[in-house]
């Protein structure tokens, strides 16, 4: 039993991750680039697609404060994941951190459930990244067979000369009186189109840091733009027609209409529920910390400056929008283009079609990215067979892991529906929350000695509240959502049984150091 809370020295993290060489990883990332790695792997489906339904749904226009709940919730945990990257810069992220403070076995169900916010979460952000695809094409007469462009069972119809997907449009043909039975309708077999997204990125993760981190700054820049411009353009139209601004807001705070979660005080907390999902990824910035030229100082600055920013983008953009169209209008899938095409801007939408591709894309690029760097390091641990941590001699970036885990990612992008996928990224990431903070209150007691670059501030306060507020969110999602959980965590515990536990590094050190010492016993 013993064994299996087994720690890795951080002595041993930290010489082994200095280790420089053909056969590491290139420190080519400064805090300007890891605040764009973290804005990268922010801002994406969670703004462009749910704030509309999640404002039209359970919020109204006091969204806003949903945006602020969600935010107070990541800011926890993110001062602690802030104080573990400083002082553990390492790829493995919460994997890492675990198997320094709570012991192999925790590390090894961190690592096996951050499976579910980083691949998982790639390939639910490469799902609505297809859609955006499809719909831009199709703007430009360009039309994907729309059994390709779906996973199976997605239901199509075509309706005003366009694929649009059955679940999206239904209320449009309700309003507009059309029975969607008449129309011409396909079913999607596999979504090739997310697929080769997957691919891209893969290739580009693949090719090296250095070059991913270039790629990822331009496509930050293209959709921050977008999103200042949208605030900008939008935040003009509102001064200069108050009064409707002023009907649009009003009530902010919808009154409850009798269930728990529609509308009222109740509807702020499960919008903020469903927006989480908006501000993951700015954990990831921390699997970037083997990169980093200078972790120490740069790695809290990429975590927590990347948060800021996006808090105050989402909360700027969700006052903006709900103040253009009444909150009743905004359950659509691009909430942010019908927004803007209410200024009157003929380009509006297209430059949110554009933006919102972009940004998916350097989401996955930052979710696949995290991904390849902790199955790195849980195989440089030994956890996993070493071809995971194979270094590209030329590139010097882990390509097998990277490879393998693109294949998986595409193919579950292509065949699992977005829903499901959402889901268990959000208690994934909820979970692998309760578990960084925990590391942190431990570590402050096992080891109060150890130079910590950054504080957390307020142990345990800090740590004991994201606990708190993560494993509230936790409890808000659906039942099945948790069996996936539980099943996820049983197939990774019977995978540390059988490979990992006899193949662990830190297990047969402490193995050799005992048959040393049964061998000075003896007086050999
Ligand atoms: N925060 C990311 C998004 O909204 C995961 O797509």
């Amino acid at each position: 039993m013993a064994d299996l809370l087994a720690t890795k020295p951080i002595a041993t993290i930290m010489t082994e991750a200095g280790e420089e060489g053909a056969h590491s990883l290139k420190r080519a990332l400064g805090a300007t680039n890891l605040i764009s790695l973290g804005i990268g792997a922010i801002i994406g489906t969670g703004i462009f697609v749910l704030t509309g339904a999640a404002a039209a749904q359970y919020a109204g226009p006091a969204i806003v404060l949903s945006f602020i709940l969600a935010a107070i919730a990541c800011v926890f945990a993110g001062l602690c994941y802030a104080e573990f990257a400083a002082m553990i810069p390492v790829a493995g992220s919460a994997y890492t951190y675990g198997y320094a403070t709570l012991g192999e076995i925790f590390a090894w169900i961190i690592g096996w459930d951050l499976i579910l916010e980083y691949a998982f979460g790639a390939a639910t952000v490469a799902s609505g990244w297809s859609g955006y695809v499809v719909s831009f094409l199709q703007d430009f007469g360009i039309r994907i067979p729309p059994r390709l462009a779906g996973t199976p069972g997605t239901e199509w119809v075509l309706y005003n000369g366009k694929w649009e997907l059955l679940s999206r449009i239904g209320a449009t043909l309700q309003a507009a009186g059309v029975d969607p039975a008449t129309l011409p309708h396909q079913t999607g077999i596999f979504n090739l189109v997310a697929f080769i997204g997957i691919a891209i990125v893969t290739t580009i993760l693949v090719l090296g840091i250095k070059e991913s981190a270039n790629f990822n700054n331009f496509i930050v820049l293209v959709k921050v733009t977008v999103l200042l411009i949208f605030i900008g353009l939008g935040g003009y139209y509102l001064m200069k027609h108050m009064p409707e601004t002023k009907a649009n807001w009003t009530p902010f705070l919808p009154p409850n209409e009798g269930a728990f979660g529609k509308f009222g005080w109740s509807g702020v907390a499960r919008a903020a529920g469903v927006i989480f999902f908006a501000y993951i990824g700015f954990d990831a910035v921390s699997t970037a910390a083997q990169e980093a030229k200078n972790p120490q100082k740069d790695m809290p600055i990429g975590i927590l400056g990347s948060l800021v920013i996006c808090t105050i983008l989402y909360i700027l953009v969700a006052g903006v929008l709900t103040g253009l169209l009444k909150y009743t209008q905004l359950g659509v899938p691009d909430p942010i283009a019908i927004g803007i095409d209410k200024t009157g801007v003929g380009w509006g939408s297209f430059l949110v079609k554009l933006g919102a591709i972009a940004g998916l894309s350097s989401t996955m690029v930052v979710m696949l990215l995290g991904q390849s760097r902790i199955f790195y390091s849980m195989s440089h641990d030994g956890l996993l067979p070493r071809w995971a941590s194979a270094i590209h001699p030329r590139f010097r970036t882990p390509w097998v892991s990277s490879i393998f885990v693109g294949v998986f990612v595409a193919i579950f992008a292509a065949l699992i529906p977005i829903s499901v996928l959402g889901e268990l990224v959000s208690i994934g990431t909820l979970l692998a929350f309760v578990i960084v903070c925990s590391g942190i209150w431990v570590l402050r007691r096992t080891r109060p000695d150890l130079p910590r670059p950054f504080r957390t501030p307020a142990v345990p306060l800090v740590p004991i509240i994201g606990i708190a507020v993560s494993l509230l969110m936790m409890v808000s999602l659906p039942g099945d959502t948790w069996l996936r959980l539980i099943i996820w965590l049983v197939i990774g515990m019977v995978l540390y049984f059988f490979y990992g536990r006899q193949h662990s590094r830190v297990q047969a050190m402490a193995r050799e150091e005992r048959a040393l010492a049964t061998s000075d016993l003896r007086g050999d």
